[in-house]
């Protein structure tokens, strides 16, 4: 079952924006079947226990603010190879390289500002699920 789920945060800048819908309606209109789903807010710690792979870099103290400054929505998505597919729905890092249509594409304002996460492999999508979402929050149907 491992590689037929991924991890999605979608970020608080499309939070705020009011793109959560929209956002949530392109994944499913896209195949994905959610199976956990909340919304959150990232404490500091919890943003830079998620992020400790960036903590060296210059971008890391904007990043943290950026991804603690307002609710985020976490969800579990179900689908055949979702980590590769929800990559290419979601589009390259920075929206200037994303490709047409995709959601970074359609929503991102910047490199930082990027509407969207979608775990880079299936042991990261296992660890990122893991520390959202306790095994009981998580619906098989
Ligand atoms: P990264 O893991 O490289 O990208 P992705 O989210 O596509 O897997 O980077 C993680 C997040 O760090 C990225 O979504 C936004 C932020 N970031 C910046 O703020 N500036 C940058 O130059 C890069 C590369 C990333």
């Amino acid at each position: 079952m491992a590689n037929n789920r991924t991890f999605t945060m979608i970020k608080p800048d499309a939070f705020a924006k009011g793109n959560t819908g929209a956002i949530i309606q392109k994944i499913t209109n896209s195949g994905f079947k959610i199976v956990a789903l909340k919304l959150t807010k990232l404490s500091s710690e919890q943003a830079a226990e998620f992020y400790a792979i960036h903590k060296e870099k210059v971008f890391y103290n904007k990043l943290i603010d950026f991804m603690t400054s307002g609710p985020i929505i976490a969800a579990v998505l179900e689908k055949k190879n979702a980590v590769d597919d929800f990559r290419a729905l979601i589009g390259a890092t920075n929206p200037e390289d994303a490709a047409e249509g995709t959601i970074r594409n359609l929503f991102a304002t910047d490199v930082t500002f990027n509407a969207i996460h979608g775990s880079d492999s299936d042991e990261n999508a296992a660890i990122e699920t893991a520390f959202h979402f306790k095994n009981d929050e998580i619906i098989a149907y």
